[in-house]
């Protein structure tokens, strides 16, 4: 069960050493999926000109080399090589998948440690539309990473501390604790800072109140830690709802907000400018990484305490780069974060090279989230213009699900069930399917729809594979008969599923899920296709057919679901 085109990379590279010498062994031999034939090596074309003979020539060298290969290899056309694999071989590799408990995915030797900044909204606001993608995303390569068998270390960075906590802990002691617990835990979040925000733009004793309050909150004054929790935890609960409704699997155990860093910063700055890595520029301590320069062609600094002495964002995160790397000993780390803060990071990875808190050996990248559009190519709002409340929008998804699934006869409780597992599939699935950098437009109707590539149409292809076993009278699990495909639509998805440990493999290297949702949309398209034109228990069929054709289904549910499984899509058992 190892992906074809890995295999014949491999197999390649061999013909193209014992052909051409040791010096030709790491030659990328350009093996895609072809028309004519299985795949196609192009290697011949770009080889030939480095051996000054001719492409055909060359592909014919190659042919003869690739000796005791489990296919047919033709030159065609100006030196294409067409490889075809003995279905035998497919056979084999199919059936040792479905054995293995793995499902061919590999086990990374030895375990990465990789940290991942994902979700981390913001407690002085409502969490948003766009914190639901860098949690739906960041998610998902938490899940690919563990799969792979990496140790994950999940980190909320939440935006839980700075000088606007001032005003949101004088706004509570003003509309008392109770009220204050009830409406941030109904995610109203954005109103309760709006109305502190209200005040202390109107009102000067509240404007001086909340002014002290900063002070007392970073002297460390127990009464207004206190005060403190309780905002935060009413917030944190109404998040832990959200992901909740989501699946995902954040803990409060993974948070690790802006707070924690706190008593950090000062040695942090101390420590930065006694390297000489950063310096006093204008009253504020700043490092100016090389390479970074503004509109003016001005040095760019990243600013690491503030004129007036106070931390900020920057100072946060260069703590935060220190600890991952030397406490969490991380190996490397991701930050499922919004596009928009791309420069931050750029400096603050550059700043933390400099200091060497970031040394080579560690991988630090910034997995960009790209803006979620409304319908109007807009950023994403409601129409009076306010920013979307995130229970309010899933709870519209599941809706939304629960009207399509009316008129399927399921009892109350049943179809609740599955409208929610509909709903946050659908919401979940988009956000997967599209590269995480681009901007997409939320749209429920597209995302919603049973058909296309959409999380509806993902689980609809596993619940009609259930309903072929339970026409069968038999589990999944049963199906241990060979695969043994005889028909071109078997055959295709055979090749096409041992492709499925290679795919996940890539997901982790390029932070990119989206191809993991290309692949399945693949594989169920294939799906139907083999369907259609392959009957699996049906009078006609013989006994041995419908066992070969019932494995291959199995081993097809499996991919399907555990692929399902890696994005955090959730699969109903009916639709
Ligand atoms: N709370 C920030 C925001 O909403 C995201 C934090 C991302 N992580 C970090 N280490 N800066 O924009």
């Amino acid at each position: 069960m190892t992906d074809p085109q890995i295999v014949l990379t491999e197999r390649v590279q061999q013909a193209l050493a014992s052909a051409f010498g040791s010096e030709h062994a790491d030659a990328d031999p350009l093996i895609r999926p072809s028309q004519f034939a299985d795949f196609q090596a192009n290697v011949a074309m770009s080889l030939a000109k480095r051996l000054r003979r001719s492409p055909r020539e060359v592909a014919e060298s190659i042919r003869v080399a690739l000796t005791d290969f489990p296919g047919t290899v033709e030159v065609s056309g100006p030196g294409f090589l067409n490889i075809t694999l003995d279905d035998s071989w497919i056979a084999g590799e199919a059936t040792g998948m479905r054995e293995d408990a793995r499902l061919g995915v590999p086990a990374v030797t030895p375990p990465q440690t990789v940290v991942i900044d994902y979700s981390a909204p913001n407690a002085a606001k409502e969490m948003h539309v766009g914190h639901l993608r860098t949690t739906i995303v960041g998610d998902a390569l938490a899940r690919v990473h563990e799969r792979l068998g990496n140790h994950v270390v999940r980190q909320n960075h939440l935006g839980d501390w700075g000088t606007p906590f001032g005003m949101l802990i004088e706004h509570l002691l003003d509309i008392g604790e109770q009220a204050a617990v009830a409406q941030l835990e109904a995610g109203m979040g954005t109103e309760y800072y709006q109305a502190a925000r209200a005040k202390f733009e109107a009102d000067e004793t509240f404007k001086t109140r909340a002014r002290v309050r900063v002070t007392t909150l970073q002297s460390g004054d127990p009464e207004t830690i206190r005060l403190w929790h309780v905002f935060m935890d009413a917030t944190v609960r109404y998040f832990n709802k959200i992901y909740a409704m989501l699946g995902v699997t954040l803990t409060d155990a993974d948070i690790a907000g802006e707070s924690m860093y706190n008593p950090m910063l000062e040695k942090t700055c101390q420590d930065l400018e006694a390297a000489g890595v950063a310096a006093i520029s204008d009253g504020a301590l700043c490092v100016f990484p090389p390479g970074f320069t503004g509109s003016d062609d001005k040095p760019l600094p990243l600013i690491i305490r503030k004129s007036d002495g106070g931390y900020g964002y920057a100072s946060t995160d260069m703590a935060a780069i220190r600890y991952r790397v030397h406490d969490l000993k991380a190996d490397r780390i991701l930050y499922v974060v919004g596009a928009d803060q791309a420069l931050h990071f750029r400096m603050v990875f550059a700043a933390g090279r400099l200091a060497g808190w970031l040394p080579d050996t560690v991988d630090a990248q910034h997995v960009q989230i790209g803006m979620m559009l409304g319908k109007d190519g807009r950023r994403f709002k409601t129409r009076s213009g306010e920013s979307v409340k995130l229970s309010d929008l899933l709870q519209e998804a599941v809706d939304r699900a629960s009207a399509r699934l009316a008129d399927r006869g399921y009892d109350e409780a049943t179809r609740e069930e599955i409208a929610h597992a509909v709903g946050m599939g659908a919401v979940k699935y988009a956000d997967l399917s599209v590269s995480h950098d681009t901007e997409y437009v939320f749209d429920f109707d597209r995302m919603l729809e049973f058909h296309g590539n959409t999380g509806p149409y993902m689980q609809y292809a596993t619940a009609r594979i259930r309903s072929i076993f339970r026409k069968a009278g038999m589990e999944p699990a049963q199906a241990t008969a060979s695969i043994v495909p005889a028909e071109p639509a078997e055959r295709a998805l055979a090749l096409h599923l041992l492709g499925f440990g290679e795919i996940v493999g890539q997901v982790a290297a390029h932070s990119e899920p989206h191809r993991l949702s290309a692949f399945l949309f693949e594989t169920a398209s294939l799906f139907s296709t083999f369907y259609e034109q392959c009957p699996v228990v049906k009078e006609g069929v013989d006994a041995e057919t419908s066992a070969h054709r019932l494995a291959l289904c199995a081993l097809t549910l499996r991919v399907l679901e555990s692929g399902l499984d890696l994005l955090g899509v959730p699969v109903p058992a009916r639709m």
